[in-house]
Formats: structure tokens, C-alpha cells, sequence
């Protein structure tokens, strides 16, 4: 086994203590300390162990190491919601963009889902009201901006809860098309795709080579290719900025 220093051993301690108290998940701790390879051979057969002592006891049958909760955001959790926006971009102007969503009125219907480890705030993802203009039918239309999850919290899935979540809730509200300008190689993975070549322009055009990142998703089957037009968001994102990939 290896052998810690003392700074090693102090992040150990504190790493476990978020750990067992619930703030992180055991992935987290995982990942924090992959250096010590054999430090966490033992702790994932310790981890084995626990599981299984825990279900044969019947005490916490569902207990689940990387535990999150998605919840609908509220006014008390916008502190939380604009920390992770920061973390997540490293830099203010999508908590700035998010906060201006949440007050501007052109945006309602909107949902804003916040995800916590523990109470912790690790991730949030904001969906807006869009239109279609020149559309002559009546289609419920949102638009997904943005989507942030927090460095430490990254690569274990979240991104994707939070979007199913979402769109789950969106097709419950009756909502029929689901927009989003972002990574090409991400949200393909979540039921999105390109939109442009189906006759639904963005809001602002987009350069040719990033095409492929201004993408659909149809929450009411059939839609998509019988409708076609511009699409028009709420005026807190309607500042040609915000659609430079
Ligand atoms: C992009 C982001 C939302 C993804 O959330 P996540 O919870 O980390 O992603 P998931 O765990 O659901 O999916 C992980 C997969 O997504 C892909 N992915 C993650 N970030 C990506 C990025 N920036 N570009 C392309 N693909 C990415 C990876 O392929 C990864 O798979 P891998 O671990 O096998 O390599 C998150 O990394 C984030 O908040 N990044 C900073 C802010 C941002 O870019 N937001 C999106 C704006 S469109």
C-alpha cells in the first residue's frame, strides 16, 4: 500500500469526511484520489462490502453512493444556482444571463432545475419559451440555455439527468419542441439534432461550420418535418453574443 505524506493524508481525511457525510458522492472520492491506486483498490472492496452489509441488514436497501437529487429551483436556491453557473463557465456571464431569464417576463414559461449531491449545488439547467415565427400552427416551444454542472461534479452523468429530467417534465407541460445551441458531440447523446437542415433557423444565423451545434428535439412525435420558420427566444438571450458558438 502506498505510503501518504502528511498534506496527502489531511486531503484524505477531508476527502472522506465530505464523503460519509453525504456532500460527495464515492465516484468523486474516487477520482480525487486516483493517484493512490492502492488506497482505492481497498476502499472500493470496503465500498463492496458496505453495499452489501447494507443490503442484507435492510437498513438503507437503496442507498446509492453518487445519490442526486433534481429538484424544481426556487427563489431560496438561486445563490446556489448562480454559484454553479460560475463554477461551471468560470466566468459570470451565464449566472448574469440566468439571473436576467428568471426576471425577464418574455421567458415564462420557464423551468429551472437545480441538482444536488448532499446539499450541495452541483448542476442547473434552465429551459425557456421560444417561438416559431411564421409557423402556422400553435406548437409549444422552449429552448435549453443554459446547462452547467459544476468541475468537480463533471463526467458522472449529471448533465444527462438533469436534461432527461427535463425534457420529462417539458412533455408533461405539453411543450413540443425542445431547441439548444451547444456541443454537437454532447447533445446528440440526449435526443438532439441538428436543425437547421430540418428548416428551423436559429435566431441569429450561424457560421456554416458550426452548424451542427444548433440542434431539436421533438417531445410530440411527428412534428418535426412539417413544420419549418425562424425561431424567436426570450429578449433577455436575444443579443447576437449569445449565438456565437
Ligand atoms: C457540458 C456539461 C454540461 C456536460 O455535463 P456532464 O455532467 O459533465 O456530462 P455527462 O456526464 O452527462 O456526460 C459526459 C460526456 O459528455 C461529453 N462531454 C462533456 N463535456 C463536453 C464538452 N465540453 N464537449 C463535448 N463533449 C463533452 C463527454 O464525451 C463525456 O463523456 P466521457 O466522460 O465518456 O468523455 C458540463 O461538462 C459543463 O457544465 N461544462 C461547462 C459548461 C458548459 O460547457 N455547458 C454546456 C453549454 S452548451
Amino acid at each position: 500500500m502506498a505510503e501518504f505524506t502528511r498534506d496527502e493524508a489531511l486531503a484524505f481525511i477531508e476527502a472522506m469526511r465530505l464523503t460519509l457525510t453525504g456532500k460527495v458522492g464515492f465516484k468523486w472520492l474516487v477520482e480525487k484520489l486516483s493517484g493512490l491506486s492502492g488506497y482505492i483498490e481497498s476502499l472500493s472492496a470496503e465500498n463492496t462490502r458496505l453495499n452489501a452489509y447494507l443490503d442484507a441488514s435492510g437498513t438503507r436497501a437503496d442507498y446509492d453512493a453518487y445519490d442526486v437529487r433534481i429538484l424544481e429551483a426556487t427563489a431560496s436556491d438561486l445563490p446556489d444556482v448562480l454559484a454553479v453557473e460560475r463554477a461551471a463557465f468560470n466566468e459570470d456571464s451565464e449566472a448574469e444571463l440566468v439571473e436576467a431569464l428568471l426576471n425577464d417576463p418574455t421567458a415564462q414559461p420557464l423551468l429551472s432545475l437545480v441538482a444536488r449531491q448532499g446539499d450541495i449545488a452541483v448542476g442547473h439547467i434552465l429551459f425557456t419559451a421560444a417561438q416559431l415565427k411564421e409557423s402556422p400552427r400553435d406548437l409549444s416551444i422552449a429552448l435549453l440555455a443554459p446547462l452547467a454542472i459544476v468541475p468537480d461534479a463533471q463526467r458522472q452523468g449529471l448533465g444527462g439527468q438533469l436534461i432527461a429530467r427535463g425534457l420529462e417534465l417539458l412533455a408533461e407541460s405539453g411543450v413540443d419542441l425542445v431547441f439548444v445551441l451547444g456541443h454537437p458531440e454532447y447533445y446528440p447523446r440526449h435526443g438532439f439534432e441538428p436543425a437547421g437542415r430540418l428548416g428551423l433557423t436559429a435566431p441569429y444565423p450561424i457560421p456554416e461550420k458550426d452548424a451542427g451545434a444548433w440542434m431539436v428535439q421533438e417531445l410530440r412525435p411527428g412534428i418535426l418535418g412539417t413544420v419549418s420558420g425562424t425561431v424567436a427566444i426570450a429578449d433577455a438571450l436575444d443579443r447576437p453574443e449569445y449565438w456565437r458558438e
